[in-house]
Formats: structure tokens, sequence, C-alpha cells
């Protein structure tokens, strides 16, 4: 795995300026030509509908000016309802997949990348049997497609998609590689809630660009292909602090450990983002499809947000709050009604100061953020609403929206004793119950038995003895395979402060397949392990930290 931070720091100067002498993305760029199958179809598989998806380079318009090169995912529809394959309106991302439950979906996957970046997709928050949910040890050479073949089990909930290669997907998915799979149900479609164009969806991300309009990832700009000498390095991305770095090379890869944080806010992958609407309901599907970025989301006229959903399921009944936590990978289905203000007002969401990240005496986390980057926890706007036009559909909010099959705590088998999963850093390096990722089956493992109901305690510790802000560092933790809920929530006495500025904010009804763990926090999860046995991951979704290894395997044992 990557080397550490004394290597880092040696090398990370004389990196930089390689890279920058060989970074015209188009004349190194080499393209995989051959297409060899690594998972077939099989042949007794019948689609509701199939899709090939290709990921592959771009270029496009961002801003005025040069274009910019990125990463996308290119689909189109073999077979099924044309409605079920849909883009993200004007951008890179996407596309968005729209499924009903218990419908059956076939993906035709072909990596079509640079050379070096194996890839993989991993539909997050989607419960899928082992080999069709994207885990790193499946991961494709360019060149090679990979079939999934699966049945929508889920409830309704915005699901979404990403690449998830060992070491790679925090670089694959910054360039654009990110999707969304929206799941609906009868209960769900009873409800009609705002669909078509009053139901919008909005990937909250942060991105550096340089002066060439390039995306730059840790100081490295996208489609750079990776040097092999620094391959064993873990990577140009998680080595190389990079050139827009005003707090100085001497870090080497410091970043890599406290995430990578842009400068500017993009949604649906432009900056600037203004929804012009009408006046009334809108249904607003917001991802955090940041790396490392956590925002503090409040409407700018003080009104307070409206939740139906969050992850993986509505709500049993919509609730509010002054403001809510998104930490990355997690998402919320936000009602947003505009039918009381009038055409002309303008309105914002914003992220709001929090200090919660921040360690005990130390600096706050965000410190380190590359070049001009406003640090974890500043306040900004993520973006404006304009209210443009009168339109007199008035929808009521339902007061019931969806029958969850909650489990209890005490139905747990280890309700005495939960599963403890102990966030903590080890070197210079996140890791999970004390030891870094390991691909298969060398690393100890937390077993579990299918069908069983277990507790599992998510215990984020400080590092007294760590530099700076490595103390201790807020960690969204994703669970593969699994929808859980959030059952209770402690923090340390001394960090009660910072934590108040965050608490409030947390959505934890529902079920949840990532959760924000705060400094000095432990977070009791409840789930139940009864769909499919086998192998699955659960780590940081901070995608530095899980490239460094913030990663674990689980077995389900039938
Ligand atoms: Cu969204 Cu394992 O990740
Ligand atoms: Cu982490």
């Amino acid at each position: 795995r990557g080397g550490g931070i004394a290597s880092g720091l040696i090398l990370s100067s004389g990196i930089h300026s390689l890279l920058s002498s060989c970074s015209s993305p188009s004349s190194t760029t080499k393209l995989p030509e051959n297409n060899t199958v690594a998972r077939t179809p099989n042949p007794k598989f019948t689609p509701d509908l199939e899709i090939n998806l290709k990921a592959a380079p771009k270029t496009v318009q961002i801003l005025a000016g040069q274009p910019t090169q990125v990463w996308s995912y290119a689909a189109e529809l073999v077979k099924g309802d044309p409605n079920s394959l849909q883009a993200v309106p004007d951008s890179y991302l996407g596309p968005i997949i729209r499924v009903r439950q218990g419908q059956r979906v076939r993906v035709n996957f072909q990596n079509n990348l640079p050379q070096g970046q194996s890839s993989i997709v991993h539909w997050h928050g989607l419960i899928l049997p082992e080999d069709m949910d994207g885990h790193p040890r499946f991961a494709i050479q360019p060149g090679q497609t990979y079939v999934y073949e699966f049945e929508v089990v889920n409830r309704a909930g915005m699901n979404w998609f990403h690449p998830h290669p060992d070491m790679l997907t925090g670089q694959q998915a910054y360039a654009g590689l990110a999707g969304l799979f929206i799941v609906t149900d009868p209960e769900e479609a009873a409800l009609k809630l705002p669909a078509g164009a009053y139901e919008v969806p909005i990937v909250l991300q942060d991105r550096t660009l340089d002066a060439s309009n390039q995306l730059l990832y840790l100081g490295s700009k996208i489609g750079t292909p990776r040097n092999d000498g620094m391959e064993g390095m873990g990577g140009m991305g998680s080595m190389s602090q990079g050139n827009s770095n005003q707090s100085g090379g001497s870090m080497g890869n410091m970043s890599s450990m406290m995430g990578f944080l842009g400068e500017k806010i993009f949604i649906n992958g432009k900056p600037d983002f203004t929804l012009a609407a009408a006046t009334r309901v809108y249904r607003l599907r917001i991802l955090n499809g940041s790396n490392a970025r956590i925002y503090k989301l409040a409407w700018s006229n003080g009104d307070p947000l409206t939740l139906i959903g969050t992850d993986g399921s509505l709500l049993s009944q919509p609730v509010t709050r002054k403001y809510v936590m998104l930490a990355p990978g997690e998402r919320l289905d936000v009602w947003a009604d505009f039918s009381k203000l009038k055409v002309g007002t303008q309105l914002a969401l914003n992220s709001l100061a929090f200090s919660g990240a921040e360690n005990v005496g130390g600096n706050s986390m965000g410190g380190m953020s590359s070049g001009n980057a406003p640090e974890l926890g500043a306040a900004m706007t993520l973006f404006n609403v304009k209210i443009a036009r009168t339109e007199t559909e008035t929808l009521q909010l339902p007061n019931k929206l969806a029958a969850l099959p909650l489990l209890r705590p005490e139905d747990a088998t280890n309700a005495a004793q939960p599963r403890p999963v102990e966030l903590s850093l080890q070197g210079m390096k996140w890791v999970m119950n004390g030891q870094p990722f390991e691909m298969t089956t060398a690393t100890p493992q937390e077993t579990v038995k299918l069908n069983s109901i277990e507790q599992w305690e998510i215990i984020n510790k400080l590092n007294p003895g760590a530099m700076m802000d490595a103390k201790g560092m807020a960690h969204p933790i994703h669970l593969h395979g699994v929808q859980f809920q959030v059952i209770s929530r402690q923090v340390l006495p001394e960090l009660a402060a910072g934590w108040q500025t965050v608490k409030d904010g947390y959505v934890d009804e529902g079920f949840k397949d990532t959760v924000m763990v705060m400094p000095g926090e432990r977070v009791k999860l409840l789930m139940k392990f009864d769909k499919y046995s086998g192998l699955f991951t659960y780590h940081c979704h901070n995608l530095e930290h899980e490239d460094a290894g913030m990663m674990r395997n689980y077995r389900v044992n039938a």
C-alpha cells in the first residue's frame, strides 16, 4: 500500500515539477483498444432495463475560455422504458437511472479510462449480491467490461453510483464519475410527490480549477497519467500536496490525510448554480458527492429545512431542522415550499459555519486545505434560488410518508455488547479497528450471520499524540450491503462544545447507509443482514481516507 509520510515529504517537491512538465492531458491520455469481458451476461437473466455504461475521458465547457477535461459516464439504453435513463441536465455527471422496486437491471460497464485506471462501479445504497456490489476486488482494467445483473430490492430512495477501485476512488470520482440511481415503490408513488421539472437533483461537490480551467486533484491535473514510478507510493494523488497549496509542500501527503477540499462549490458539475423556480413546492434530492467536504445546510431566510427522506428511505413522517449536516456519501430528500414567496425573491441554500470538527485545543481540521479552498466548517453559499414565475399548483405535505419496518434495539443478538468499530490514526493513516485495508480475507474481519440483527458502535477515538489536526476528524462511515438505523449518539465531554454546533443537524430517522461520526463521538447502529451472504466492505467515505486504507471487509455467513 501507499508509502508513509517520510517518503512523501522527501519526494513531493520533485514530483510537482515532474507532473507539471507532463501535464497536457490530450497528448498523454492513452485509451484502451481491445475490449474483453470480465463478467459475462447470464443468458437466463431477463432484464427489464439494460444499459451500456462507459467510463471515459470527455472534454466539456465548464467555464468561459478553455474547455475542461473530465472523466464521465456515457450511458445508452439497450432495453426498457426510455424514462429510466435520464441525463443530469447540462452536466457531465450522471446519468440518472430510475427504476421501480422489483425491476431487473443489466448494466454493461465498460472501463475506457486511461491506462493505469482500473475501475469498478459501486451502487452506493443498493442492497446487492457481493459480485454486483463493486467491491474493489472486482475492479477491471481499461478495455474490459463487467456485466452487472441484479434485481432492485431497495425501498424508494435516492442512491448513487461511483467508481470503487482500490486507492483510485478519490481521483476518479473527483474527475466526474458519479451518477444517481433513484428507486421508487408503490408506497412512494401513492404520495404524489413533486416530479418531473419539480424534482431537482442537486449533486454538491467542491472543485479546484487551475488557470487553464483544468481540474486539480491534490495539485495534479485530471487526465495526467499516473507515473508508474509513483504507483508504489499510492499514486500521484495521495502523495503530492500540489503546487496550488499555499501552506507548503513540506506537508507531503498531509492533504490525503485530511481529505481534499476544493475552492469552489459545484452543483451538478458547475459553479454558480441558480435554480429558477416557480411559486410552488419542489422536491430537492441532494447528494453530497464531495470527496471530503461536510456541509451544514440552511436556508438563507431562516426557514427550517423540511425533510421527507434520507439515504435509503423516505422518513415515517416529515421532520424539520434549522440546519442539516450532510457528509460525503449522504443524501437528503427535501420538501422545498416556495409557494408563499413573491416573484423576484432571492434565496440561497447556504452552508453555515461549524466548529465541531475542531480537535482538542488544536487548529480546525480544515487547516490543510489546498490552495485557497475554504477550510472545513467555513460558511459558504451553495446555490441560489430565484423565484421567477407564478404557478398555482399547491401540494400538501403528507403527514405520513412510509411505513418503515424499523428494528428494535433489544432484538439485536448483541444488544448488551455492540460490535465495536474504532476509528483511529496509525502512523499517518486513519484505520478502522487498528488495521489498514486488505483486499480479501487476510484481515481479521467482522463476521455476521445472515438474517441476524446486530448493533454496531462506531467509536471515533481521539489521537492525543498526533500532529495538528489529526487529533480528531469527522468520518462519514458507509456500510455496503445493508441499510441501518442510527439509534444513539454520545460525545466525549471535552468535545461537547464543538459538537453543539452540529448535533441538531443530524437526520437519524429512517434508513441510512452512511453516518457522520464526529471527533470523540460514539454512534450506535442497528441493522439486519437479511438479503445476501458474502464478503462486503465498509469504510470511511472521506475518499482520501478510503483510498489510504480506512476500509475493512465484513462477511455475511449463510
Ligand atoms: Cu459510496 Cu464504498 O462507497
Ligand atoms: Cu475518514
